[in-house]
């Protein structure tokens, strides 16, 4: 398992992996037929997905303009927060376009609803949504979507553009920060390395104390 800033990273799903999904996920793109296609990555976290998309969308023969909109939610305990908010705005018409939101994962769904309520708001004919990941199970109101790249397992994933505390979005992977072994665990461990080395234990009056710092030690602030 790769280690990155010292921590255990368990890939969920690997760059050659998400790289043939992204072009069956572009050819779905092409044969819906979508007219005069304005692409819109929801940031920050859709940015490394929206780049490779669009790269697969260009070898399907597809050739959208793109504009970016930024969303938030805040949460220290990576759960959605139920708050949406808009950072930044598209500066483009969208009155009749078709416009497809590209976005990391689909949750609660509600970064999902509050974006697709905004541009079809602003006149789009039409607001298909396309998605790396989707946590099954999760959807907080009926929502559906177009294009789905994996069904993704109930866990707090990073890379590939999302990110823990700004941590990790450049993983060219999906993948689970693994837990931090307790100080018990890694007394424990360096204490019997030291005891077969001369037979006598050399571990201290350890600590117990318990990561406090919740899954995998990261505070997040959740950033679609
Ligand atoms: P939703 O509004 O609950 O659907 O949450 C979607 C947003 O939360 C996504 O756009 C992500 O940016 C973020 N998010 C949800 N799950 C994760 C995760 O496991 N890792 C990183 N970001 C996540
Ligand atoms: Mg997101």
């Amino acid at each position: 398992m790769p280690t990155v800033r010292g921590r255990t990273i368990r890939v969920l799903f690997d760059a050659e992996t998400i790289a043939a999904r992204n072009r069956e996920v572009a050819a779905e793109i092409a044969a819906a037929g979508y007219r005069d296609l304005l692409v819109v990555p929801i940031l920050k976290g859709s940015f490394v997905f929206a780049a490779d998309l669009l790269r697969a969308l260009h070898g399907v023969g597809l050739s959208p303009e793109v504009e970016f909109i930024q969303l938030s939610s805040y949460d220290a305990q990576q759960v959605s927060s139920g708050h949406v908010s808009l950072v930044r705005d598209v500066e483009s018409n969208l009155a009749g376009r078709d416009v497809l939101l590209v976005d990391d994962i689909l949750e609660s769904g509600r970064t999902i609803a509050f974006a697709r309520d905004l541009l079809a708001k602003r006149g789009a004919r039409k607001v298909a949504v396309a998605v790396l990941l989707e946590k099954a199970g999760k959807l907080a109101q009926p929502l559906t979507v177009d294009h789905v790249g994996f069904v993704c397992p109930d866990v707090f994933v990073v890379g590939y553009g999302m990110d823990a505390a700004h941590a990790f979005r450049g993983l060219p992977f999906v993948g689970v920060v693994e837990e931090r072994r307790s100080r018990t665990a890694r007394a424990g461990a360096r204490g019997s390395r030291a005891r077969s080395k001369d037979g006598r234990s050399r571990r201290g009056a350890g600590g117990s104390r318990r990561e406090s710092r919740g899954r995998a030690g990261y505070r997040s602030r959740r950033e679609p």
